[in-house]
């Protein structure tokens, strides 16, 4: 199985980036896990042909080529930070029909607050409902006070590596057994 990581920060030392790296080191021999670049995508503009921006069309096609996809995020201001959703949205074309359509995609947030990215999943499902995509029903998968969890770019904190293998092997065993999304 092939699984493409997103994560939603830019930042070098990013929290959110080392869960993404520790899912690597848990992921069982059967999965692929594939990161997505999105630092280098230009702000979403409609004007643009996306088929001749290169960023576009190597995100697209990675979305497109794996069996699922899964989101680690931060949450700025409330929200989903506008790096990601700038991704998303260029992603997100032709409306329903984009590579993201009936795509199972799993969330996860890290973050130094004791509430984690709670109010960032919220939106995050929402936002993919409105591509028909398939967000994966599983209770909040949050690594809140991250700082004091995370070294040298992996999860250390032995109870949240064993939270996200869990997380893991749950995805890994739901999303191909999804049924596409019939419309
Ligand atoms: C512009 C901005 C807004 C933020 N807003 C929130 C927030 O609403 N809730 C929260 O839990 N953390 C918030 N934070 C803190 C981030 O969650 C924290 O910096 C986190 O480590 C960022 O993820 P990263 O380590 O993957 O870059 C904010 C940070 C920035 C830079």
């Amino acid at each position: 199985m092939k699984i493409l990581a997103i994560s939603g920060s830019l930042r070098k030392a990013s929290h959110n980036t080392a869960v993404v790296a520790t899912l690597e080191e848990l992921a069982p021999d059967s999965v692929t896990i594939e990161r997505a670049e999105i630092g280098d995508l230009p702000l979403y503009n409609d004007d643009l042909d996306a088929d001749a921006v290169p960023a576009v069309v190597r995100l697209k096609a990675q979305i497109r080529d794996a069996d699922a996809v899964i989101i680690a995020t931060p949450e700025y201001n409330y929200g989903v930070p506008g790096p990601l959703k700038n991704a998303i949205d260029w992603a997100s074309r032709p409306g329903y029909k984009s590579v993201f359509a009936s795509k199972p995609v799993g969330i996860l947030g890290a973050s130094g607050s004791t509430i984690g990215t709670a109010r960032a999943h919220q939106q995050l499902k929402t936002i993919l409902l409105g591509m028909l995509a398939q967000p994966f029903p599983y209770p909040e998968v949050l690594v809140a006070q991250a700082h004091a969890k995370i070294d040298s770019g992996v999860v250390t904190d032995r109870g949240t590596r064993d939270f996200l293998s869990k997380f893991l092997h749950a995805f890994v065993a739901w999303a191909p057994k999804v049924p596409p999304v019939a419309w």
